[in-house]
């Protein structure tokens, strides 16, 4: 039998939250609390909950353990809910709510159980609308915003655990705090501004002098005061409720409104510049975090591009940083002692799923802003336990390296992923972990989540990499950093050193010696600067588009030409490409260029092996040229394809058969067959580099390409719509 979930108050947040958790199909029997018969059968009608009841004394006979009810009603009002709850709610079903204040629940709580008890939980969503009703309710409120649960020591972990849950089911972000500082928190960034554009409203509605002043006021006026349309029940109960925090924060904004008073009547014009020139800092950084935060919103969306054949591949451009390098430069500069400066650092939601993590284990890391993050470096043993499981988004990288590290680290920690992450391989990380005498747990078959039981310390090993992999080298490398001894791994074949290389710009040790690669541990990373160079892997899917477009001159500025990552440079020019690298220099440590890229023919070739690993993130574009080359290209030994963020293999194939050109699956590779290329739907399984290859192919293609679900571009190359359009390419976007 399915567990209940009763909504009391199936209004905007409680519908919402219904809306959200049904849109996931997470199995309850959603049941709402719902007084007015008109509203009862619209939310049934709706489809939000399932069936309604008029009050909870009618359904409270049918909960037991593992049943949630989750009061969504006005603050005052929630007293008497609770009320009700001590009263006919067994104490195995877990009951929290939404309210904005928590204080005075917690008081409610109190009064009506006479204690804390363990199966209550207070949560707090920070996200909201001006509307209200339950045909308000949205399944997307609550996505990517945060939402606060206020435990106590008396709450049960199982009950919490369970609200925790539901909140993340909904898309929400969870954070735990005290219940006065949420209240005080709350106080200052909601209550104050509301209670302010009440206020500024109602004394301009009043100024007798000036008859109807509204019909004056513009954008400033309306921006600042949009809140003051809000519910004014449903804020008259949170002053009352949080009048203690508000008065407090009140009284510090009338001080510093005495001042600036006191300021122009002496037209002080430097103090009033002064506040201004700070509050303005505080702002501009409060945009960038919204800013980020809708970026982040709108990987979530469904993405797609519409793009018209042909088009022009022209100009000068440069693409993002190099993904595998940001990523580093979090970790090392977290490890190090001293502040790291990072300049170039991608913006792309991979690299900042690294720095949350890093920021969630106590490193203070100051941006991106522009690409630029300063680390304050907190040395090897400076970390500190995550308050939560730590979420790696889509990113393969972050998960493997970062296992590395918390496995030399005295405590535990959760790595979880999307679910695309969530079906990729970490047997291979965890096999050597554990062979350095961590003990790590995975999902069945070596699945994430991973848990890493990190003991303060791993033991040296010497490891025989299975498979080329950056990721699993680097993981076992970052594991023998806490290793008495030497720590060293032989690889089958070069991968990207970047993990060696930025270790000695940190001051590190690392020896290479042919294909091994070692170093001692215990040793102490020393801050420095990291410039990062624009990843070749996104540049190469412009190199791409100007070798197969006619007319085409691109110049790509400023590209990491590291030797372990220019396999598409090698193979492309194999094909006849006609490709120039320019400008050649060394930049802290890895080697730059600047890359042209003219049309040329392209002819079939059989990619030689030893490229495989040097361009393994590049053979979805890499198979777009072949598309267009004249004759057969074979690639072979790239197996490792199958387990990036979609079976690389298949998915490409699948798309260049439905654009009409003949490309073979082998078990390690394809076959393709050039020729011409018609358009349709391209399915991307939410990869990427899918979406972008075949926004490639659209230059030579004879109809119009469809590509679904494209949101996930932002992982590694955010802007690469802006970009495409600037060299010429015919690409829309579209947001669902
Ligand atoms: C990476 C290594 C490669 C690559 C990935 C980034 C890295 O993965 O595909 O995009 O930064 O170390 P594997 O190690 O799985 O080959």
């Amino acid at each position: 039998m399915l567990n209940k979930l009763v909504i009391v108050g199936v209004g905007l947040i409680g519908g919402s939250f219904a809306a959200a958790l049904k849109r996931v199909k997470l199995p309850y029997e959603y049941i709402g609390v719902v007084r007015r018969e008109s509203a009862a059968k619209e939310a049934v009608e709706l489809g939000i909950v399932d069936r309604t009841v008029s009050s909870i004394a009618e359904v409270a006979p049918e909960l037991g353990e593992g049943d949630v009810v989750f009061i969504a009603t006005p603050t005052l009002t929630v007293a008497n809910i609770l009320q009700q709850c001590a009263e006919l709610v067994s104490p195995y079903v877990t009951v929290t709510d939404a309210a904005s204040v928590k204080g005075s629940v917690l008081e409610a709580v109190q009064d009506a159980y006479g204690c804390i008890p363990s199966q209550v939980v207070l949560g707090h969503p920070i996200a909201g609308s001006e509307q209200s009703g339950v045909a308000a309710a949205d399944p997307y409120l609550y996505r990517t915003h945060k939402v606060i649960v206020t435990p106590t020591e008396s709450t049960g972990e199982d009950h919490l655990r369970r609200v925790r849950h539901l909140w993340r089911m909904t898309g929400a972000e969870v954070v735990d705090m005290s219940v006065q500082e949420h209240d005080q928190v709350l106080a200052s960034t909601s209550h104050l501004p509301h209670l302010l554009a009440y206020a500024l409203v109602d004394s301009l509605a009043r100024d007798e002098e000036h008859d109807n002043i509204f019909k004056y006021a513009a954008g400033g006026f309306r921006d600042f005061t949009r809140i003051a349309a809000s519910d004014p029940t449903m804020w008259h109960d949170i002053m009352c409720a949080n009048g203690d925090a508000i008065v407090r924060s009140l009284d510090l904004l009338t001080d510093n409104i005495a001042q600036l008073r006191t300021a122009i009547i002496a037209r002080d014009g430097q103090a009033i510049k002064e506040l201004f020139t700070r509050a303005k800092s505080s702002r501009d950084y409060f945009s960038r975090m919204i800013s980020h935060r809708t970026r982040e919103a709108k990987m979530q969306k469904v993405i797609n591009y519409r793009l018209q054949p042909g088009g022009e591949v022209k100009g000068t451009i440069r693409v993002p940083g190099d993904k595998s390098m940001s990523h580093r430069s979090i970790m090392l500069g977290s490890l190090a002692v001293g502040t790291t400066e990072v300049t170039g650092f991608l913006e792309g939601a991979d690299a900042l799923a690294t720095l949350s993590a890093f920021r969630n284990m106590g490193v203070d890391i100051k941006g991106p802003v522009d690409g630029k993050v300063t680390i304050q470096g907190v040395g090897l043993f400076g970390l500190k336990p995550p308050t939560e499981p730590l979420n790696m988004g889509n990113s393969g990288t972050s998960m493997r390296l970062l296992a590395g590290i918390v496995a030399g680290q005295t405590f535990s920690a959760t790595l979880t992923g999307d679910e695309s992450l969530s079906k990729r391989p970490m047997k291979r990380v965890a096999d050597p972990l554990r062979a350095m005498g961590v003990k790590v747990d995975t999902e069945e078959g070596g699945r994430p989540p991973i848990t890493i039981h990190g003991a303060g310390h791993t033991t040296a090993m010497h490891y025989d990499l299975p498979m080329a992999s950056a990721q699993v080298k680097s993981c076992v490398l970052l594991a023998g950093l806490y290793a008495q001894g030497e720590t060293s791994v032989v690889e089958p074949a070069p991968t990207r050193d970047h993990t060696e290389r930025m270790l000695r710009g940190f001051g590190y040790e690392v020896k290479t010696e042919d294909a091994k690669v070692s170093l001692k541990g215990r040793g102490t990373l020393t801050a420095t600067q990291i410039d990062v160079p624009s990843d070749i892997s996104s540049a190469a899917f412009f190199m791409v588009a100007a070798a197969i477009t006619p007319g085409s001159d691109l110049t790509l500025e400023h590209v990491g030409i590291n030797p372990t990552r220019i396999g598409v440079v090698n193979i492309l020019r194999a094909m006849g490409a006609n490709l120039t690298l320019s400008n050649e220099r060394e930049v802290g440590g890895e080697p730059v260029a600047d890359i042209t890229v003219k049309y040329s023919p392209l002819k079939g070739i059989s990619i030689p092996e030893d490229q495989v690993p040097l361009a393994i993130d590049e053979f979805p574009v890499l198979f777009v040229a072949a598309a267009c080359a004249e004759g057969t290209t074979v690639l072979t030994g790239a197996e490792e394809l199958r387990v990036k963020e979609s079976d690389r293999i298949q998915a490409m194939a699948d798309g260049l058969t439905t654009l009409g050109v003949k490309a073979t699956v082998t078990s390690d590779g394809m076959i393709i067959e050039g020729g011409a290329m018609g358009g349709g739907d391209i399915v991307t399984h939410h990869d990427h580099r899918i979406a972008m290859a075949f926004a490639v192919a659209s230059l030579a293609a004879s109809e119009e390409i469809r590509i679904h679900d494209c949101a996930n571009v932002a992982t590694s190359f955010p802007g690469f719509v802006s970009l495409a359009q600037q060299v010429g390419m015919q690409i829309e976007e579209q947001t669902l």
